[in-house]
């Protein structure tokens, strides 16, 4: 089939080679010219597992090409709406500029397609009620608006595209548009629903707002196990046997019942304050625990940044190694990461840093060349007052303390991801976040 992909970011590049890899004709649109071009030679703008190979080997076969000009999507049948819906500058809204200009520059390129109907699948998150207000446009244009949200993980982007556990479509209320973009769709993602995935049929509001309450769900569960991380740290109790314990329910679960600084990237800080946004617009308190969901997860940050100046007194001038700054291992994502928060709140308190990271290291020192990042932990840890190990890295976890040369050999585990038994046998002091 003949798609184009609009917004060529960590979701659109990556459902984009991804519909390729599928066997489908794509092209990627973006606004960026510089991103485009990389792109367009196989380049991956970002570090994302798997991603890499996929997009050269696609770019190669010549099924995947990208273009800054929307005329391309003329040539598509099926039309992808990946753009960012950021948090707004002036509250806690989602802003919705790049959807609002990625409809009106695509929608004058819709319409009669030779192949069969023309349809627009949105999948960026946004507001619930947005695809019920989008509609009447897209069908003026000559075509059938479907809403398929994402649920992809960065650093599992592609096993979550090509294997995702669900997929979701809400449907127009109108039945035969409703029958006609559900073929369509169900024929882009064939291979994907014949492997058993289930796909699951809504509403338009029922569908956007799965996307925001799954997220909202697993920022919760942090937020949850965080609170219990203070508690414990009040008792002298262990939030990570607390949480292997109470996991073996499995109405409960282990997962994201990891306690530690905290969530952040692109989707869960910004997708929970915009819910919430949108509850109070609509009138509605429901969601008003979202506030204390977000408090816990804010304070956190400040919890690694209390144990350093609990342990050195005056961190003014004092080596701090921070390893880490991706918001999570596997990633070169930096948005709202909770290691560069707590880097810079030290850095703030006159403290000297140095940030080591495989990733999102490269990112920092291309952005500032100024910006204290060193390539490897030993490098960072070297004469360092005080170690924090902020992003869960493999390398990190595996880290010989006894080869590092610390001025003092103080660790504050910020993601409870070391051992403390293998640093305090080292001679480390260790600590973690709520298991004192
Ligand atoms: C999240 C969701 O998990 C995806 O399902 C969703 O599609 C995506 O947002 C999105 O809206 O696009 P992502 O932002 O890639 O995915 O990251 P997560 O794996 O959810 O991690 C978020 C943050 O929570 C990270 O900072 C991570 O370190 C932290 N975290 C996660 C914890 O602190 N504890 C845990 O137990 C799990």
């Amino acid at each position: 089939m003949k798609i184009s992909v609009i917004g060529c970011g960590y979701l659109g590049a990556v459902h984009a080679a991804s519909m390729a890899e599928l066997g489908h004709d794509v092209v990627g649109i973006d606004v960026d010219p510089a991103k485009i071009d990389q792109l367009s030679k196989g380049i991956a703008p970002f570090h994302e597992p798997d991603f890499a190979e996929m997009l050269e080997r696609e770019v190669a076969r010549g099924r995947l090409t990208f273009t800054t000009d929307m005329r391309a999507a003329a040539d598509a049948q099926v039309h992808f709406i990946g753009v960012g819906t950021p948090q707004r500058g002036d509250g806690k809204c989602a802003d919705m500029t790049y959807v609002n200009a990625a409809v009106d520059a695509l929608l004058p390129h819709v319409g009669h397609h030779p192949d069969g109907p023309s349809v627009v699948v949105g999948k960026s998150t946004v507001p619930v009620g947005t695809a019920d207000a989008l509609e009447p446009r897209v069908t003026d244009a000559g075509a059938i608006l479907i809403w398929n949200p994402e649920f992809l993980r960065e650093s599992f982007a592609v096993q979550d595209t090509l294997r995702p556990d669900r997929l979701v479509y809400g449907l127009s209320s109108d039945p035969q548009r409703a029958e006609v973009s559900l073929a369509v769709l169900d024929e882009v993602y064939h291979d994907i629903i014949a492997a058993g995935t289930p796909r699951l049929t809504m509403d338009f509001p029922t569908a956007e707002l799965v996307k925001v309450s799954a997220n909202s769900f697993l920022a919760m569960k942090i937020s949850f196990i965080n609170a219990m991380a203070e508690i414990c740290d009040a008792t002298g109790a262990d939030v990570t046997k607390l949480a292997q314990a109470i996991g073996k329910d499995d109405r409960i679960g282990h997962k994201f019942l990891r306690a530690g600084i905290g969530y952040g990237g692109g989707c869960l800080p910004k997708d929970t304050l915009a819910f919430q946004a949108r509850a109070e617009e609509l009138g509605l308190s429901s969601l008003d625990f979202l506030t204390d969901i977000n408090a816990i997860n804010e304070r956190r940050r400040q919890r690694p940044v209390d144990l350093a100046v609990a342990e050195l007194g005056d961190v003014t001038g004092k080596r701090i190694a921070i390893l880490g700054a991706a918001f999570k291992p596997n990633t070169d994502d930096i948005r709202q990461s909770p290691a560069l928060d707590i880097a810079y709140r030290l850095k703030a308190l006159g403290a000297d840093i140095i940030i080591t990271d495989p990733a999102a290291g490269p990112v920092l020192a291309a952005r500032d060349p100024h910006a204290p990042v060193v390539a490897t932990a030993h490098e960072a840890v070297k004469d360092s007052h005080i170690t924090l190990l902020l992003t869960e890295w493999k390398d990190f976890i595996d880290l010989d303390p006894t080869t590092l040369e610390p001025a003092r050999p103080i660790v504050i585990d910020g993601r409870n991801a070391l051992d403390p038994t293998t640093w305090k046998n080292a001679g480390w002091t260790y600590h973690g976040m709520g298991r004192s």
